[in-house]
């Protein structure tokens, strides 16, 4: 009996470690179905968006992020998770298992980084002037490498291409109705309401830096605009592009930006160019196979954003 309200108590905390993880839009796109062996992850297709993600890239980037929290949370109680990706052929939206294996004494890293589950936050607001150290940048590029992906910092020259590219697509999808509606659908403000971007993180208008403007269909919304920082610390994420480079994708961005969390790094990610082929393809590289997946901005605020809403357990659960 004990046993069984300890494994009960275990898995509502996998739980919410997983559904703390980031996904566009806040549109939370997975459930969850905990069975004897482990945890089904499934992507959720009716949160999908069907115009900036109608390839689900960015759905299954959300729900890697999912996995990589379940992970943790598995190994800071002490389990070593084993990861089956796609476990199986017949069902296309059961996007990975996981299963808590034999005993592991946790490290301080995993310790660490479960610590900031909580705390992390996407930050749309202004950054300090300030570089982020070396050794910082060194840890979040070997964050993305432990999980299989590849962080690349960009120096002043790299950071203008991709931040053009991203005014380019800002541009593009600020025009679009289909968009505009879309967006509209995610940061309507309704009571109760908890998934979608809300109010109190749309976060302050930009003039110099194209961060998406997530306020774009409330004009109702009283936003200040701030002045940012003038050498933000951009970087780009790659995977092999296939679905299992995305969920690796996603897995790693997570360890990215709890890497982040844990350093008093505030981060924000950018990823409207990546939205559009024409762009994604200038940031990729055949030679390797990689792809571009994410583009974030690192940098110190003293400002603690406002914590976009979950939803409750009961909501994410399925039967598979
Ligand atoms: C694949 C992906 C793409 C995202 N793209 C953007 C983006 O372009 N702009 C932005 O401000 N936030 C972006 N986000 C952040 C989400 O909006 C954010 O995670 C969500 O609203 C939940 O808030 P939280 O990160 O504070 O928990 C993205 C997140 C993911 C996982």
């Amino acid at each position: 009996m004990r046993q069984a309200t300890r494994s009960r108590s275990a898995l509502m905390s996998y739980l919410a470690s997983a559904t703390a993880a980031p996904s566009v839009h806040n549109t939370q796109p997975w459930l969850f179905h905990p069975h004897r062996e482990g945890i089904d992850v499934y992507a959720d297709r009716d949160r999908q968006l069907a115009v900036i993600d109608p390839d689900g890239r960015e759905l299954t980037l959300s729900v890697g992020a999912a996995v990589f929290n379940l992970r943790l949370a598995m190994m800071r109680d002490g389990r070593l998770p084993q990861l089956r990706v796609a476990p199986d052929p017949d069902a296309p939206d059961l996007l990975a298992r996981v299963v808590p294996g034999g005993p592991v004494r946790p490290s301080a890293t995993v310790l660490a980084l479960a610590g900031a589950v909580t705390r992390r936050r996407s930050n749309r607001g202004p950054f300090a002037d300030l570089a982020v150290p070396v050794r910082v940048r060194e840890e979040l590029v070997a964050a993305a490498a432990a999980e299989g992906a590849v962080l690349v910092m960009t120096g002043p020259g790299g950071r203008r291409v991709v931040l053009g590219m991203v005014t380019d697509a800002d541009r593009y999808w600020c025009a679009d109705a289909d968009y505009r509606r879309e967006l509209a659908e995610w940061t309507r403000p309704a009571p109760g309401r908890r998934d979608g971007i809300a109010t109190a993180a749309l976060g302050p208008r930009s003039d110099t830096l194209p961060l998406r403007d997530l306020g774009l269909t409330r004009p109702d919304a009283v936003r200040p605009t701030a002045t940012f920082e003038e050498t933000s610390t951009i970087a780009v994420l790659y995977t092999a592009d296939t679905p299992a480079g995305w969920l690796r994708a996603g897995q790693a961005l997570q360890r990215v930006l709890l890497t982040a969390t844990v350093r008093g790094l505030s981060a924000t990610l950018l990823t409207q160019s990546l939205e559009l082929d024409r762009l994604r393809d200038r940031l990729s590289d055949p030679a390797t196979g990689r792809a571009a997946q994410a583009i974030v901005r690192f940098g110190f605020s003293r400002q603690t954003p406002a914590a976009s809403a979950r939803r409750p357990l009961s909501d994410v659960l399925t039967t598979g």
